[in-house]
């Protein structure tokens, strides 16, 4: 049915269902980034269906089991008594008035794989109805909105963007672990293919967190996630290269990084490590480069080489645990090896791209029996790992020749792992005010 309204009437009609909280929100993926903004609107007083494709995931979620470390127990439980349901049920999506997309965007042999926001965007087709608002939260290449989502809503409803639907985009922002920072503190950037689109869209949001920041233009919005996160890429190998050079030269990296962090503006600390992970990077500023070699035929030269260095880091750390083994008067090969920490990143059960994998991987090629203990991964999430995901405990150290620091955990405390352990190699710095056998990157 198309709409004889124009578009500055279904804007009224969205801001009032906004305002009286009685618009249905639709989140499409209840992963990571989903869940957290289904629970939010629940919280927020809508009536939310958290749609996923994966039956077992929605099962879980059904009986108050939530894989998201930022949403607790008891928040999904509120949110299940509340206006929360779960559903892999493309027909509870009917009748949505704000559906929100958060599906993933992988890479698929080196170019974006936006698959998932096409079936998300066909299926939000058949149900989409004048004055409703889509919006996608997918990290992807500035023009997808426009490009790609609405003419699959518009092909699949018979609807025209503007005139009959509001479209906008708006990056996540979420950071899993952030003691200071949650979804609702978090500034959120808004934005839409029009004035009235972006009205609604901000509207929404400033409904579930405290500040949002407008742009008039969704491709700038899908650039803003593009810059944070290529930024964080680029400084991450910055530090990673300064850290192997200084050590070659003989300087103390960590003291310098140290003492450049009290410079109070232009600097912004990052620290060393074993690699990038999780879904972030290295993967969004490929969808970066991808696009501007695709448009423009150019190459993204920051993106390569920050790639080239943090593809290193694993391959780095695995020649320096050699090189200590051997100074220890032990080779790699037999050698039994605990690595602290699968995740990507601290206080996080996530795994996803994690550094530690191509670490272990490198260590078992060269002939090491290697272990993981991370208290965070659930087990059965790790289940297709060819290592053994042993509890995290001091008895796990003292029966390794080496403990590998992977990740900073708030549990790796270095006091009982210098006690424990007789020999670490601390990819992370944590061990550099602690009397300990074994050495910093
Ligand atoms: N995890 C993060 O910290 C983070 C941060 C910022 C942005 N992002 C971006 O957000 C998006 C989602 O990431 P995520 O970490 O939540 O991924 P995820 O894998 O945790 O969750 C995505 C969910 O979408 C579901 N799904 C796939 N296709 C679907 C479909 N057609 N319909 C319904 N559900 C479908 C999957 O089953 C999965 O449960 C990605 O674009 C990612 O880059 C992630």
């Amino acid at each position: 049915v198309k709409a004889a309204q124009p578009g500055a009437a279904q804007h009224d009609h969205a801001l009032r269902l906004i305002a009286e909280r009685t618009a249905k929100v639709v989140v499409v993926g209840q992963g990571y980034v989903g869940l957290p903004v289904a629970v939010r609107a629940a919280e927020a007083g809508y009536g939310v269906v958290g749609f996923d494709t994966d039956e077992a995931k929605i099962a879980m979620l059904q009986q108050g089991t939530s894989h998201v470390g930022d949403v607790g127990v008891a928040a999904l439980a509120a949110a299940l008594a509340g206006g929360y349901r779960a559903s892999a049920e493309p027909a509870d999506v009917h009748d949505f008035d704000i559906a929100v997309i958060t599906v993933p965007t992988p890479l698929r042999d080196g170019a974006p794989d936006l698959s998932h926001v096409e079936h998300a965007g066909t299926m939000l087709a058949d149900h989409l109805r004048p004055g409703a608002v889509v919006i996608l939260e997918s990290t992807t290449y500035p023009g997808t909105t426009t490009e790609l989502l609405a003419p699959v809503l518009e092909h699949g409803s018979g609807l025209i963007r503007g005139v009959d639907f509001l479209l906008g985009y708006s990056p996540e922002r979420i950071d899993p672990g952030n003691p200071k920072f949650d979804f609702r503190t978090t500034p959120k950037v808004v934005s839409g293919i029009d004035e009235a689109s972006l009205a609604a869209v901000r509207a929404f949001y400033d409904t579930l967190v405290d500040t949002t920041v407008p742009l008039g233009n969704t491709a700038e919005a899908e650039l803003v996630k593009l810059l944070e996160n290529t930024f964080r890429h680029v400084n991450i190998a910055l530090v990673n290269e300064i850290a192997m050079f200084a050590r070659d030269l003989g300087v103390d990296v960590w003291r310098a990084i140290d003492a450049a962090d009290t410079k109070p503006f232009g600097f912004m600390r990052f620290t060393p490590g074993p690699g990038v992970g999780g879904h972030c990077l290295p993967i969004d500023p490929s969808y970066l480069a991808w696009e501007v070699q695709r448009r423009l035929g150019r190459t993204m030269r920051f993106v390569e080489a920050a790639n080239a260095v943090n593809h290193e880091m694993p391959h780095y750390v695995v020649d320096r645990i050699s090189a200590l083994l051997a100074r220890h008067g032990t080779a790699v090969a037999g050698a039994r090896i605990l690595l602290l920490g699968l995740a990507y990143k601290r206080a996080t059960g996530d795994w996803r791209e994690s550094p530690s994998v191509p670490v272990a991987e490198l260590l078992a090629t060269a002939g090491a029996s290697v272990q993981f203990t991370d208290p965070y991964v659930v087990p059965a999430t790790a289940a297709q790992l060819p290592f053994r995901l042993v509890e995290w405990s001091p008895d796990a150290m003292r029966a390794a020749d080496l403990v590998v620091v992977l990740v900073d955990h708030p549990e790796f405390e270095p006091a009982i792992l210098a006690d424990a352990a007789r020999l670490i190699f601390d990819t992370k710095g944590i061990m550099r005010a602690t009397t300990f056998c074994g050495e910093v990157l």
